[in-house]
């Protein structure tokens, strides 16, 4: 595990979409695996950015997002497949055939799962994390679990992710999400995270055991893992 710790977020999105870069380039076909949330909107501005600029070429990507809110149409406009086309895909030239985010109509775990398997697995998997620990939608709970699943958010997540939403109430209950182990076998992994109140779901996710009640902490089990920090998030460390 690499711990890196910049001065802001704008600077975490370079040093991130640096990253995608040399991925990108380096393999013809790469899979990427991608967040939705607040913290990634720098890094996918800057992705934008390259791509205009003829740095990156998104011709031949392909994208697996982590999750989806249950119950949400396509286009709802907290839809993570809506929030996804309007940050990042409508602005490059990735074919939109060649990104999926998962159904939270259908909510075919399994064949999500599948999907990824056959592909080959996820390349380079972008992360986020939750004030509470989790990461893609797998919540603080008394064991791991693996699969690509149905989660039911917190209410910490509720509350967290509230701000996206006319209220509190419109929020969904559940999600559909990558599971931990659809995370783990993902060849190269970055977790980006910014502000006070990532701090302590940070430092135990670094520093604490390895439990299933600080989901992040299996990260710590990986081989090919980047923490990029700014120095609110990595203040308790
Ligand atoms: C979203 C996701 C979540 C977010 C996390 C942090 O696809 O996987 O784990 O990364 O909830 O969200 P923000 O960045 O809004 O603080």
């Amino acid at each position: 595990m690499q711990v890196l710790v910049y001065k802001d977020a704008e600077t975490i999105a370079r040093a991130a979409a640096a990253i995608f870069a040399g991925e990108i380039t380096r393999k013809d076909g790469v899979v990427i695996g991608l967040a939705t949330g607040s913290t990634p909107v720098p890094t996918y501005r800057e992705l934008i950015r390259l791509n205009r600029e003829g740095v990156i070429d998104f011709s031949k990507v392909i994208s697996y997002n982590l999750d989806e809110y249950v119950g949400l149409q396509h286009d709802h406009p907290c839809s993570y497949r809506r929030f996804m086309n309007e940050q990042l895909f409508d602005h490059i030239n990735i074919d939109k055939a060649n990104t999926h985010v998962p159904d939270g109509i259908a909510c075919n775990a399994a064949e999500y799962e599948q999907e990824i398997k056959d592909i080959g697995g996820v390349d380079l998997q972008l992360l986020g994390i939750g004030s509470d620990g989790h990461i893609g939608f797998n919540e603080p709970a008394d064991e791991f679990v693996y699969p690509t699943n149905i989660v039911k958010l917190t209410d910490q997540t509720i509350d967290d992710n509230a701000r996206f939403f006319n209220n509190r109430d419109e929020v969904p209950k559940t999600a559909i999400s990558m599971g931990i182990g659809t995370i783990m076998s993902a060849k190269r992994i970055i977790l980006i995270a910014t502000g006070k109140n990532k701090a302590r779901a940070i430092a135990a996710a670094i520093n604490g055991p390895v439990a299933p009640a600080m989901p992040a902490s299996i990260l710590q089990m990986h081989q090919n893992v980047q923490f990029l920090l700014d120095e609110d998030a990595a203040s308790e460390l």
